[in-house]
């Protein structure tokens, strides 16, 4: 059975991860989240002190460096899934940190940043049979994808999402703080020049408001097979 290219796209906290994640082990696909590619570049930023404490990006020196920044992806056994190496270095829970989050869609307008990761992104699905998430994977790392969806939900919905998962890994925040930057990160993610966040002209919209998760991954995974069936 021929393998496709599914690319899903959407504001920060929709639930992309999740329905990617399980669509790929449903599909016996490859899964990758491009938003911790992304976080890792942050968080090496901030190891080496080329953000300073007024969260100015010092570009030139990140873009200087970026040659020193490997990343791969490392299956782990215990969670079933893929964690963030940053130079040898898990860093999986370090890239889900607040202070990270405050950072990222700054480095990730940087368009080296951008250039380096899409290469890799692109490599890493040349032989389909991938599920991939982000933020330009429909418009920009994968154009031809023969599945594109672009998921959303009101950002009171996904800000209480994403302040329950931050709870229960014991991060110390209020639901107005993530409230500010799921707007904050919709706001620069949309409005860079570099590949903004925008909604493929071929994606299904997904809004995921009012959906349960269930519901959600049976509509997504239907359109998946069709797709599939389609192509073969
Ligand atoms: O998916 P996430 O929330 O973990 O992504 C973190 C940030 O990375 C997000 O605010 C924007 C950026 N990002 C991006 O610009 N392009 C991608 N393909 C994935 C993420």
């Amino acid at each position: 059975m021929g393998k496709i290219t599914i690319a899903i796209d959407g504001y920060s906290s929709t639930g992309k991860s999740t329905i990617a994640k399980r669509l790929a082990s449903t599909l016996n696909y490859i899964y990758v989240d491009t938003g911790a590619m992304y976080r890792a570049v942050t968080f090496f930023a901030l190891q080496e002190g080329i953000i300073n404490d007024r969260g100015e990006v010092d570009e030139a020196t990140l873009i200087d460096k970026l040659s020193e920044v490997h990343l791969k992806f490392v299956s782990n056994k215990e969670t079933g899934r893929s964690d963030m190496f940053l130079n040898d270095e898990n860093v999986e829970k370090e890239i889900r940190t607040m202070q990270v989050s405050g950072f990222v869609s700054k480095v990730a307008a940087i368009k080296e940043v951008r250039e380096k990761l899409v290469k890799i992104q692109q490599e890493m699905g040349k032989d389909k049979g991938i599920v991939m998430d982000g933020r330009d994977i429909g418009t920009v790392v994968f154009p031809d994808a023969e599945l594109k969806l672009f998921m959303t939900a009101s950002p009171e919905t996904r800000a209480a999402r994403r302040y329950k998962e931050l709870l229960e890994k014991g991060e110390e925040v209020t639901y107005a703080e993530v409230l500010k930057n799921v707007e904050e990160r919709d706001r620069i993610d949309s409005t860079r020049t570099i590949s903004p966040l925008t909604k493929a002209k071929d994606a299904i919209e997904f809004d995921n408001s009012d959906m349960g998760l269930e519901e959600q991954f049976e509509r997504i995974h239907d359109f998946s097979q069709r797709v599939i069936e389609r192509v073969n």
